[in-house]
């Protein structure tokens, strides 16, 4: 069996774990990455694609921020439509001068991957049964197959930063795991085209077909999503059906606005809520969808992912540096205390502008109240504002 030794070993090469290596090389602390797909596989996946202030500072402060100054497009606002209104959430003035960056997941992944490649630390992709060993030892292991051998890497931290079906949650004993979750009954069916968007902000609908969403990747490339049961077949939805609904849900002003044309990716989401405690046994970390999911409403997860791991790399860095453990001590409590509030965020703006049910239901009606209420309060749509981009990192 070939051994290696490392500091630090990740599960993981989406942002969360490439993120991570990042900033710990950046500090000069030795990583080691394993991955179970190819880099192209990770590099294609599409996810959404809205970066909060603080994570685009960050990205910034870490030297990775430089194609997302070029080409991702800041927004101060967003609309919200609901029975034939489009309310603006004028995100720069409700907060102070904030906004938010829509830059996709996927071209954030790329610039972590080609950060990573230039920085020469290794991560091993196609890591066949990555497995973890000792993690509540003084002396954690990590063992996978690559090439047809067995490897073996001894370390000092294991960062699990896995996602939702990694082996990093499922290596804590089931005893020592708290899990609370909420399972939403319908999904996101989303289509990427290369048209350009229908609006230069995003609008989010609440609409008595069920909701829909008008993002966008660039200019010249639209995302959108529009509310489904979960168990919908894709054969069922042909590019002019969704371009239909859509235009429906989103209202007479976008649909005129609206550039159809093929898709270049369809697929069906299921959405939920899902955190586990704690975020640490012993030396191995869970960070990101390894820890926590959010429904997309809000776009919260990658933010999540990346407020975890700016706090995992300072906590290891003190450790390094200083010998000082009391961020790693409270590395989970530090994390769970601000993704319950996105939690909180993401469960509240699902409940807000999807439906459940019936259109005639107290609860349709009170969603009805709630949206004309955030429309005519300050208050409240400062309240929105403030979480859409971004609580304290
Ligand atoms: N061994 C090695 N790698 C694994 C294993 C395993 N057993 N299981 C999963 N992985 C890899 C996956 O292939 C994936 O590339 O871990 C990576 C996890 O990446 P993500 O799922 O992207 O999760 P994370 O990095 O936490 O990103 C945060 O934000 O927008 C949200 O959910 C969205 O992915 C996004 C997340
Ligand atoms: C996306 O562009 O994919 C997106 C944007 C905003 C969301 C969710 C997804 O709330």
């Amino acid at each position: 069996m070939a051994r290696q030794r490392t500091q630090v070993a990740i599960v993981g090469a989406g942002p969360a774990g490439l993120l991570l290596g990042h900033l710990l090389h950046l500090a000069g602390v030795e990583t080691v990455i394993l991955e179970r797909q190819s880099r192209a596989y990770v590099e294609a996946r599409i996810r959404a694609g809205v970066l909060e202030q603080g994570t685009v500072d960050l990205l910034d402060e870490a030297n990775l921020g430089a194609r997302m100054r070029r080409e991702g497009l800041p927004h101060g606002g967003f609309d919200l439509a609901y029975d034939g209104v489009r309310h603006r959430i004028d995100l720069a003035e409700l907060t102070g001068g904030k906004r938010v960056m829509v830059y996709g997941q996927t071209e954030l992944t790329k610039d972590l991957g080609d950060a990573r490649a230039a920085a020469g630390s290794p991560t091993i992709y196609e890591a066949a049964d990555v497995s973890i060993h000792g993690a509540d030892s003084d002396a954690p292991i990590l063992r996978y197959r690559s090439g047809g051998a067995e490897h073996e890497i001894a370390c000092d931290f294991i960062a699990a930063c896995d996602g939702s079906h990694g082996i990093g949650r499922r290596s804590i004993p089931a005893a020592e795991l708290k899990t609370f979750e909420r399972v939403y009954p319908f999904g996101w069916l989303g289509i990427l085209a290369e048209v350009p968007p229908c609006s230069h902000e995003l609008i989010y609908a609440r609409h008595e077909r069920g909701f829909a969403l008008a993002s966008m990747r660039s200019p010249a490339r639209s995302r959108y999503y529009i509310q489904c049961p979960v168990d919908e077949r894709l054969e069922d939805w042909p590019d002019e059906r969704i371009w239909a609904e859509l235009k429906l849900r989103l209202g007479p002003e976008a649909a005129a606005a609206m550039t159809i044309g093929p898709s270049i990716e369809k697929s069906i989401a299921p959405l939920r809520s899902f955190v586990a405690e704690p975020m640490r046994w012993g030396r191995l970390f869970l960070a990101g969808d390894a820890a926590h999911i959010v429904p997309p409403t809000g776009a919260k997860g990658l933010n999540l992912a990346v407020s975890d791991v700016r706090l995992l790399s300072r906590a290891c860095v003190a450790f390094y540096k200083s010998g000082q453990s009391a961020g790693i001590d409270g590395y989970s409590q530090a994390c769970l205390a601000r993704v319950w509030k996105a939690v909180r965020f993401s469960w509240w703006m699902t409940q807000l502008m999807h439906k459940f049910g019936d259109n005639e239901s107290f609860e349709a009606r009170v969603q009805g109240a709630e949206l004309s209420y955030l429309f005519g309060s300050r208050a409240a749509s400062q309240a929105l504002a403030e979480n859409y981009v971004g609580l304290p990192f």
